[in-house]
């Protein structure tokens, strides 16, 4: 099991040096890739002009663009909800950046009560995340809301 706590202590520690989005996200990434099995991509989706565009992430080349509302991240983005899904392929709408991708889990990152990026993880395997995943990302993510100049 992934330590969460440790993994916010440390992007805590990241930030204090250089808070901006740039550099703490593309390390959150790394942290995350590295620190939790079975993963096949993560990184950020952030909000621009109105959709979520591709920003840090470790993984396959991924798409660029996604509208609110359509797809696991725009869901999560629409909802201000944490999508926890055990096959993407029974996920309606569910898009197919990489096709080795059988779960993801999607958590909301807020500035000022807004939802202002995501964090998207996948993995190859069905049903790899769980709710002890979920608390510790949704953990992860309020310490990234906490420390990170998103401008
Ligand atoms: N599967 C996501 C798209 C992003 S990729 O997984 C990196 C979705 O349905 O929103």
């Amino acid at each position: 099991m992934t330590d969460f706590k440790l993994l916010a202590q440390q992007i805590r520690a990241l930030a204090e040096d250089e808070p901006n989005f740039i550099p703490v996200l593309s390390n959150a990434s790394a942290l995350i890739y590295e620190n939790m099995e079975d993963l096949n991509w993560a990184g950020f989706y952030l909000m621009n002009k109105g959709s979520l565009m591709l920003g840090p992430f470790q993984g396959k080349v991924a798409c660029i663009r996604i509208d609110v509302g359509k797809g696991v991240c725009g869901t999560a983005a629409a909802e201000d909800e944490t999508q926890l899904v055990k096959d993407v392929h029974q996920f309606p709408g569910h898009i197919a950046c990489d096709s080795a991708s059988n779960s993801e889990i999607v958590v909301p990152i807020h500035k000022n009560g807004e939802v202002i990026a995501v964090l998207d993880i996948d993995s190859p395997s069905l049903g790899r995340f769980d709710e002890q995943d979920k608390e510790g990302l949704e953990l992860f993510v309020k310490t990234l809301e906490e420390v990170t100049d998103f401008g």
